[in-house]
């Protein structure tokens, strides 16, 4: 299948499915997507997107709480572009018949979540994603001006004189395609799949990181992982997350002798910022040798199941009954900060690619994302992507490799060339589970230069494994996932080795504290 299209977009969650809705009518519109089209990370957001609504909120306030969960490093006229903007496009959401919670008054409810100083989290039950998805993907299935191509893995960002020039592709039974055109945008998700204990669902492979690297494009913060504090923990049964929300809510984090245990570890108890909660389960476990609970216990059962029916569920699926069991839980892989570096229109330092969603690094998280910023993010950049492609060529060239820091960002940014993985005579490709497992072991909550030494070695192994098998094997979907995990678990590691200090989602065990001197800046790294 060869296409051609004036606009490219690649993946059908909320970024690319937005960017999709600003773009039709200006143009051809092609979005790319690897499974079905309502597969995406977007569709399993449960606690809800975050927007400056309330009468004791503002944009503000709303800036100010990203920021300090950020450790630092937001960017902030990203920021200021999220929260600024943000509302609008959620009230749009509203004006096209999202289904959101609402309150006595008839406005919608907001939920409070971690690390936010006020209630500003629109939601619909514990679905959220689930009805954002719904409604976007109705509105872009319904217009026969966007084609959309499922079952289609993009391989490879295609390239001419410098720029890119659209996508390479494989659909579900192997065969090879491309879509050539003016403008491309990755909007792939995330990467939690590069982790045993994950969140996510398993098309988060981290594709367009690893794509667009491979191209040459700059990739931004690495090291900072998000990693959720509270997902079952029940053997046999899927890391299903137990949203934010149930603290929010009221739900207390428990050890095995039913004491609350976060604030022994953290003064912000159990709304702490995801890292600090997480990081206070683990030192809790190592402490007294068993598992830590959330229990509802004391709050009202209906409230409960009808507050978080999918969350019920779920566990009902294992065994347990949310409203009156302690529900065994422990962190997992959720969100990863950075990605394919951007300005806050989206574009890349590849002339011709744009990128939006969680596979972009705005900087607009900084070293940790506030909770439900995410749908928020994709709603903004999505359109603001799409607004840019839409415009006059010239503001779409890239910033190049070698630019300065991005507009907006006060710190310094250092750029890291790397030479590009290329295969050897002994290279081996690993299995999925090697490289997950060496993730979460050597490169998840707690990091240290032993342990990131030896896994960067393995992985720029299998690096080479990979980069040798792809000629032969470049239309194995089987191989494609594995070619994806390698490269973007090799650039995590590499990045959370080099980062001596703790900030944020990255923390390191030898350098425990926050050291702004050295530290206080982006690190790009780019494949020549
Ligand atoms: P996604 O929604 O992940 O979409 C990516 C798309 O790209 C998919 O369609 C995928 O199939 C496609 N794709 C990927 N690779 C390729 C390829 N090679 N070729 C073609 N297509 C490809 N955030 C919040 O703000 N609030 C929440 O309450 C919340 N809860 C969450 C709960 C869970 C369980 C999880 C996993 C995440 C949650 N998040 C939440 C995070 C948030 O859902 C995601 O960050 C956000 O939805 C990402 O949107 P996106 O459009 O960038 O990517
Ligand atoms: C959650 O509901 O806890 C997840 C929210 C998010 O990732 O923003």
């Amino acid at each position: 299948m060869r296409l051609r299209a004036d606009f490219l977009v690649i993946g059908s969650g909320i970024a690319g499915l937005r960017a999709a809705l600003s773009l039709v009518g200006t143009g051809d519109v092609v979005v790319l997507t690897k499974a079905d089209p309502r597969e995406s990370n977007t569709g399993y957001a449960q606690g809800g997107i975050a927007a400056a609504l309330g009468p004791d909120d503002s944009p503000e306030l709303h800036a100010r709480d990203t920021i300090a969960a950020g450790d630092g490093l937001c960017v902030p006229a990203a920021v200021d572009v999220l929260v600024r903007e943000g509302p609008a496009y959620v009230r749009e959401l509203i004006d096209w018949g999202a289904a959101f919670d609402r309150d006595a008054s008839g406005g919608p409810a907001l939920g409070r979540e971690g690390a936010h100083s006020v209630r500003r989290v629109l939601h619909a039950r514990d679905a959220t994603g689930r009805e954002i998805g719904r409604l976007l993907w109705s509105r872009v299935s319904g217009d026969p001006r966007i084609r959309v191509v499922d079952d289609a893995l993009a391989t490879e960002l295609m390239t001419r004189d410098g720029d890119c020039v659209g996508a390479a592709f494989i659909t579900g039974d192997g065969a090879q395609g491309s879509v050539t055109a003016t403008h491309t945008m990755l909007a792939t998700g995330g990467a939690g799949h590069v982790f045993r204990e994950t969140t996510n669902p398993a098309i988060a492979t981290g594709d367009g990181i690893a794509i667009a690297a491979r191209a040459g494009a700059r990739v931004a913060d690495l090291e900072f992982v998000q990693f959720h504090p509270t997902v079952l923990n029940v053997e046999g049964a899927p890391r299903f997350l137990l949203s934010e929300v149930l603290r929010g809510e009221g739900a207390h984090l428990v050890n095995e002798a039913g004491e609350r245990f976060v604030q022994r570890y953290e003064p912000a108890g159990d709304l702490a910022s995801r890292d600090l909660v997480a990081r206070a389960i683990v030192r809790e476990v190592e402490r007294t040798g068993a598992p830590v609970y959330l229990t509802l216990a004391h709050l009202d059962r209906d409230f409960v199941t009808s507050r978080f029916p999918t969350i019920a569920r779920a566990c009902a699926q294992a065994g347990l009954d949310l409203a009156s069991d302690r529900i065994p839980v422990s962190p997992a892989a959720h969100y990863v900060m950075g990605g394919v570096e951007t300005d806050l229109d989206g574009r890349t330092s590849l002339p011709g690619l744009l990128a939006a969603g969680e596979v972009a690094c705005t900087g607009v998280h900084g070293a940790n994302r506030l909770a439900s910023n995410s749908l928020l993010e994709g709603l903004v950049f999505g359109a603001r992507a799409a607004r840019a492609m839409m415009g006059p060529p010239s503001p779409l060239r890239g910033f190049g490799v070698a630019s300065p820091p991005r507009a907006g960002n006060p710190w310094p940014s250092e750029v890291v060339r790397w030479p590009r993985p290329a295969g050897g005579p002994d290279a081996a490709v690993p299995t999925p589970f090697e490289v997950r497992d060496l993730m979460w072991r050597h490169v998840g909550l707690l990091r240290g230069r032993a342990a990131l030494e030896q896994a960067c070695g393995r992985l720029e192994a299998w690096a080479a494994g990979s980069a040798a098998a792809r000629p032969a094997h470049g239309c194995d979907r089987d191989f494609r996932r594995i070619d994806s995990l390698v490269d973007v678990g090799l650039l995590i590691a590499r990045a959370a080795l080099r980062r001596q200090e703790s900030r944020g989602g990255h923390f390191r065990a030898d350098f425990p504290s926050r050291d702004d001197l050295h530290w206080k800046k982006h690190i790009a790294d780019v494949w020549i």
